[in-house]
């Protein structure tokens, strides 16, 4: 079986960008708070219709697919991974197929549901798929537009302040004889604290609800409601259409989630921490790409942040920092880049390659 590699990266952030301060004209929080938290000083917001998911998405793409030096036309996969796509279905993929032009292919769509971990498990798809011979040139997306389904009030402070909108996206190709490829990808879920970290409003769950920390509240609906349950006056009275967190299970979670599937990737292809010349960690909160830091013994310069810029852009978030990681010359061809997800599920994963794509243009 032949390795696969990443050919082409790209990534897309809107230009508007929303300081900790700009929030709070919405909500009660502070510049320090948030600092202090999570590490996030801005984020950026899509413009409304002309940044959705899909077009932030194809933005990204487009610069993979031309710095992995193919035509769209050649593209004969894609995978893109969201949470929060542009239509309920279909999903975001068919719709940036379109934006980009590439209807007339009729290449395959996969649409992946992991959010943080959405890129880390489309990579290992893309990686089979190379590998078996099925496909040459996959084009992987990850995109989210947080911005527009948030709660700007005080009562949604505690997810609010953290995520941001963007997209991030890669080509991945068969690795010639020598080239620097995927070493390995790992990939985790537990369904258990599925409500911890969760959206769950509208959905087909028959009318279940949950407090703020994903805990079940007895609802009774009358029953001229049974004919539809997707959105009540319920919903939108009680502020129970968008997403909930109980912010210190997560950090605890994702702290011992971390560190377990990175050493799993190195423990497999029998290498150690101080062997990655760049981890780049899904950006869910600085908290805890420092802890994970601390608990591998890693310098400053073998961990990639860049959520102070960005905040938390859910499947987004590790294509936008290895791309940036790239771009300003931190990674190089021959290193060993270690990436890593952890997020609502909950899911987890990693993969370890050698880089590959050259010199940034
Ligand atoms: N501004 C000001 N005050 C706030 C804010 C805010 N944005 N949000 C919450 N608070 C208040 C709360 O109301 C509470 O006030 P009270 O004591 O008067 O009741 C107080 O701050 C403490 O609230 P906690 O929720 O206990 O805050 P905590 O110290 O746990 O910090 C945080 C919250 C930052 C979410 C933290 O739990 C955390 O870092 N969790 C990790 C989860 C995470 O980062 N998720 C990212 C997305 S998931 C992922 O990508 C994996």
């Amino acid at each position: 079986m032949t390795a696969t590699r990443i050919a082409g990266i790209g990534s897309y952030l809107p230009e508007d960008r929303v300081t900790n301060d700009d929030l709070t004209k919405f909500m009660d929080t502070s510049d320090e708070w948030i600092q202090e938290r999570t590490g996030i000083k801005s984020r950026r917001y899509g413009k409304r219709r002309k940044e959705t998911t899909a077009i932030m998405g194809a933005k990204a793409a487009a610069v993979a697919i031309e710095r992995a030096g193919i035509s769209k036309e050649e593209v004969d996969f894609i995978i893109f991974a969201t949470l929060s796509p542009d239509y309920y279905f279909p999903g975001s993929g068919v719709l940036m197929q379109r934006e980009l032009g590439m209807t007339s292919t009729e290449v395959g769509c996969l649409d992946i549901r992991n959010q943080c971990s959405g890129f880390l498990y489309g990579l290992s798809v893309a990686d089979q798929f190379v590998k078996t011979g099925m496909y040459k040139n996959v084009l992987l997306v990850g995109a989210e537009m947080h911005s527009m389904g948030l709660d700007f009030s005080t009562e949604g402070r505690n997810v609010t302040v953290i995520f941001g909108d963007g997209a991030g996206a890669v080509v991945l190709q068969p690795a010639a004889e020598g080239q620097g490829s995927i070493l390995t990808t790992h990939l985790h879920a537990d369904g258990t604290y599925a409500e911890k970290l969760a959206m769950i409003n509208p959905g087909s769950h028959s009318g279940v609800h949950f407090d703020k920390m994903g805990e079940p509240v007895e609802f009774g609906y009358p029953e001229a409601e049974h004919g539809s349950l997707f959105v009540t006056q319920h919903m939108l009275d009680h502020g129970q259409l968008f997403p909930n967190m109980d912010g210190q299970f997560v950090f605890k979670m994702a702290v011992q989630k971390f560190p377990e599937v990175i050493m799993e990737a190195l423990t497999q292809t029998g290498l150690q921490p101080s062997d990655i010349d760049m981890l780049v960690p899904h950006q869910a909160n600085l908290r805890i790409s420092q802890f994970v830091q601390k608990r591998l013994g890693l310098s400053d310069s073998q961990v990639w942040n860049n959520i102070q810029k960005y905040g938390n852009t859910t499947a987004a978030s590790v294509p936008i920092a290895l791309c940036e990681a790239w771009e300003s010359g931190a990674v190089k061809d021959g290193d060993l880049v270690c990436l890593a997800a952890f997020g609502s599920g909950f899911t987890w994963g990693s993969a370890l390659l050698r880089w590959s794509a050259g010199d940034p243009a």
